[in-house]
């Protein structure tokens, strides 16, 4: 397994944002991920999309040490940030998801209002001077999120007293509250209606102008749409990446053209 030559940890051209070197993770004895080598693309929305269970949110979890909160779960290889190793002892997590933020695909409020929701991280990274200042990031993030007009009469009121779809937006709003680097969203319209998908896509297209955004989605028609790059996963591998429209009009992996076309799944 470690006799082939691997290409260098390091990456340091300026439109990569993240890389992953020989990354494989265990979950106990399991291996669910296995030499996966990859680059994600500054300012690029990048898809991974596979059939259920060949690990595209344990794969995702990597990229911002959410693994780290699994106790079975051991991830080995290299994963950086702007060229730096994101599993350094030196690196903190806290600090390290703060620039890469995540979104889940079931929606987690926290136990406070909605205000509260979108303030916590601001609060605690002090980005804000003044309630005024924190107001105004509030109302941003929560236009950004699609949610503004429908709880702007409301701020004080729970966030777990919101619709699911609206916590969803919820979620999205608080994750960009901090104005992550990259953001990971795991399958984050499963729960919208049709209208709020296309909000947050539209949010998605935003925020790639200043962010990377790495979706994982089971929808090809989604994937389509807001992504630029795609990554097809398969029982652990890195089956195939690239341009999303090379993926999808000529894959070249047989595993990939039988996913896309629906013959497995
Ligand atoms: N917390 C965990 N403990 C043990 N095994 C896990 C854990 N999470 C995931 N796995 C296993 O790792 C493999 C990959 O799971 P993962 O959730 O990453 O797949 P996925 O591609 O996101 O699937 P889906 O599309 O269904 O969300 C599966 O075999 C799964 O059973
Ligand atoms: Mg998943």
């Amino acid at each position: 397994m470690f006799d082939t030559p691997k290409r260098e940890a390091a990456v340091t051209k300026t439109d990569i944002k993240m890389s992953a070197r020989n990354c494989q993770v265990f979950y106990g004895d399991n291996q669910a991920i296995k030499d996966v080598d990859v680059d994600i693309d500054d300012k690029t929305v990048t898809a991974f999309i596979g059939p259920s269970g060949c690990g595209k949110s344990t794969f995702l979890r990597c990229l911002n040490r959410m693994n780290d909160t699994i106790p079975i779960c051991r991830v080995e290889g290299t994963i950086t940030l702007d060229g730096e190793d994101i599993y350094d002892p030196k690196v903190d997590p806290v600090q390290l998801r703060a620039k890469v933020g995540m979104v889940f695909q079931k929606p987690n409020p926290f136990p406070k209002s909605i205000y509260d929701n979108i303030a916590y991280g601001p609060r605690i990274h002090g980005l804000a001077r003044s309630r005024a200042e924190l107001d105004d990031i509030v109302e941003k993030s929560l236009r950004r999120g699609a949610l503004w007009d429908e709880v702007k009469d409301r701020l004080h009121e729970p966030g777990t007293g919101l619709s699911g779809g609206q916590q969803q937006r919820l979620c999205i709003a608080r994750a960009v509250a901090t104005e992550p680097e990259v953001l990971l969203m795991d399958e984050p319209c499963s729960a919208l209606d049709p209208i709020a998908t296309a909000q947050v896509e539209e949010l998605i297209d935003e925020l790639k102008q200043n962010f990377s955004v790495v979706i994982v989605t089971h929808s090809m028609q989604q994937a389509a749409r807001v992504s630029q790059k795609t990554a097809f996963f398969h029982l652990g591998n890195l089956v195939e990446y690239g341009e999303t429209g090379q993926i999808f009009t000529n894959p070249r992996d047989p595993r990939t053209e039988s996913y896309i076309t629906g013959r497995i799944g």
